[in-house]
């Protein structure tokens, strides 16, 4: 069963590719950022006690998440994509420990490069369209500081273990398609 990660940067197109691979490969899509803005939106007791930290482009307690992953992990039958999870070491670490309890691991973990002009460039289109709270330029150098801090140490963790896969993010979103797709069928 494939259990892969999605990383990448804010704007990095994490949310747009993973689309295509779930389709493609007929798995569940789990998107942490989804679930909490869910929560936010559902005004539920978790989402109030969030909502600030997101709008203001921090990260939430790994505790949460965890529990949040551990629950749509124990739901699944079909393997899974990882969509802005895990985001930190700690996260990873215990990722690893959740998986294996259900008898799973870490396929590989697809990482989708693009350049900071470019991921601002980017959410500051999508700021135009749609209404995400977060997508402004004072909160996107939050979002981009706590990924360059907290989050980018991820990649080593699973290079460490030889299951990094970098993909150019630049590009049309078909081209970078192929790419992954090509990567994923070896
Ligand atoms: P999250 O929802 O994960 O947001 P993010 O990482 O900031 O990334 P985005 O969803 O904005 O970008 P994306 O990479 O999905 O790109 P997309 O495909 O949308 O997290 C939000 C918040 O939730 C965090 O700040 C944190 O507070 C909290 N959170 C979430 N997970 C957490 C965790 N594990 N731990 C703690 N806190 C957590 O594309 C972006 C735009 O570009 C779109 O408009 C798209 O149409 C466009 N686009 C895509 N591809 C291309 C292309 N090739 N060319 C041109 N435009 C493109
Ligand atoms: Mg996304």
């Amino acid at each position: 069963m494939k259990n892969i990660v999605i990383f990448g940067a804010p704007g990095a197109g994490k949310g747009t590719q993973s689309d295509y691979i779930v389709q493609h490969f007929g798995l569940t899509h789990v998107s942490t950022g989804d679930l909490l803005r869910k929560e936010i939106a559902d005004a539920t007791e978790l989402g109030l006690r969030i909502k600030s930290l997101m709008d203001d482009g921090q990260l939430v307690s790994d505790d949460i998440v965890i529990e949040m992953i551990d629950r749509a992990v124990a739901a699944d039958r079909k393997g899974m994509l990882f969509d802005g999870f895990p985001r930190t070491v700690a996260q990873a670490q215990a990722f690893d420990t959740l998986l294996a309890k259900h008898g799973r691991e870490v396929t590989c973990m697809v990482d989708l490069e693009v350049p900071e002009e470019e991921l601002m460039r980017r959410l500051l289109e999508r700021a135009k369209i749609q209404g995400r709270a977060d997508d402004n330029e004072v909160t996107i150098s939050h979002r981009l500081t706590a990924y360059r801090e907290k989050t980018l140490p991820v990649a080593e963790y699973y290079a460490s273990q030889g299951k990094k896969i970098v993909i150019d993010g630049l590009g049309t979103i078909k081209e970078i398609w192929q790419r992954i797709l090509q990567e994923l069928e070896r």
